[in-house]
């Protein structure tokens, strides 16, 4: 299991390095990533959030196979925009509505280079955006109202305040 950094942590506001090397150590780093993000229960993980920034995330919603994410690109966002209280494992216990864009098309590469393409809608789409932020650097509180991002803030500061920096699974 990989240590989850948490708001406050440098390496979340870093942008992150492309992945150029397709090779074992990736791969376990790709099924570490999912295993941790099962034990906590999440959606998604992005490498930031495991202290590593390169391109590469992990999502597996409901009823689905995970699908690891590398040098991800996001071509393509409907106009259309939808709401959706969001989370985020480095910022935990904290829910906050975020708008975003209903659909979107995303490129990116599998654990063994091969380039893939997919159209997403619904909860995948959510979550493809929330952690592709991640590889810039960008946190969902940073889509929120200043009002709102500091409630966010207060909120998480007041739900983690025993355990400061990060939090071993
Ligand atoms: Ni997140």
């Amino acid at each position: 299991m990989l240590d989850i950094y948490t708001l406050g942590d440098e390496v979340l506001r870093k942008e992150c390095s492309e992945v150029k090397v397709f090779d074992s150590a990736l791969k376990m780093l790709a099924d570490a990533m999912i295993e941790t993000l099962r034990d906590a229960d999440g959606v998604g993980l992005a490498g930031p959030q495991v202290g590593v920034s390169e391109k590469i995330f992990v999502v597996e919603i409901p009823d689905n196979d995970p699908i690891v994410f590398i040098n991800p690109e996001i071509i393509q966002t409907s106009i259309e925009t939808s709401p959706y209280e969001e989370g985020c494992l480095s910022i935990p216990g904290v829910y906050f509505n975020v708008i975003r864009p209903s659909a979107v098309t995303v490129q990116a590469q599998d654990v063994t280079g091969k380039p893939f393409t997919i159209e997403a809608t619904g909860l995948l789409a959510r979550v493809i955006q929330h952690e592709n932020d991640h590889l810039h650097g960008k946190l969902y509180v940073d889509h929120l109202s200043e009002k709102d991002r500091e409630k966010a803030i207060k909120e998480y500061e007041r739900k983690n305040r025993h355990h400061g920096g990060r939090r071993r699974k």
